[in-house]
């Protein structure tokens, strides 16, 4: 048994340690936030915040999650009423400022790869509250195990999103 936090629950997983993150999340937890895409750690559709940091859940064992705070797209909004300390009952209204720009921005298309892409954008906001286009460019593509992989080819809007959610977080969510 390997004990996670998912989303501010602690939760006792029945599974082997070498299960692929990802299954418990979706098959056990019922969570579709994250997707599979490659299976392999090259697309980034199944990314998920481990302590604040993306990974592939993927290619992420079970065990390594052990003990550790996992977010998924569902716990975006608990995420940021929780930066703001809002109550739980406006915490219930609020998406994070990260799914507001998505969908102001109209940036999904088919949507399968946008998990891994409001995943990322979080993780950066969090570590660079106004980064320069450079440096979005540089969090999609080259900081992690590869670049995060749009086949209806959002990129533009991905940009434009990430614009919006980082002058409304830099205004404490206004
Ligand atoms: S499904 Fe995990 S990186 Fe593609
Ligand atoms: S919106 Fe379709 S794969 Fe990105």
């Amino acid at each position: 048994m390997v004990t996670i936090n998912v989303n501010g629950v602690r939760r006792e997983i029945q599974a082997p340690d070498d299960t692929p993150l990802l299954y418990v999340l979706r098959n056990e937890l019922e969570l579709s936030g994250p997707q599979f895409g490659c299976g392999l750690s090259q697309c980034g559709a199944c990314s998920v915040l481990l302590d604040g940091k993306e990974i592939r859940s993927c290619m992420t064992p079970l065990a390594l999650a052990a003990g550790k705070e996992v977010t998924t797209l569902e716990g975006l909004p608990a995420r940021w009423a929780q930066h703001k300390g809002l109550s739980p009952a406006e915490a219930g209204k609020t998406l994070h400022p990260i799914q507001q720009a998505w969908i102001e921005e109209q940036t999904p298309l088919c949507g399968f790869c946008q998990n891994g892409m409001m995943i990322k954008a979080t993780e950066l906001l969090e570590r660079v509250a106004t980064p320069s286009v450079a440096e979005i460019k540089e969090a999609f593509t080259t900081s992690g195990p590869s670049a995060h992989l749009c086949r209806c080819g959002s990129y533009t809007a991905i940009i434009a999103a990430v614009q919006r959610a980082a002058t409304v977080m830099a205004k404490g969510g206004k």
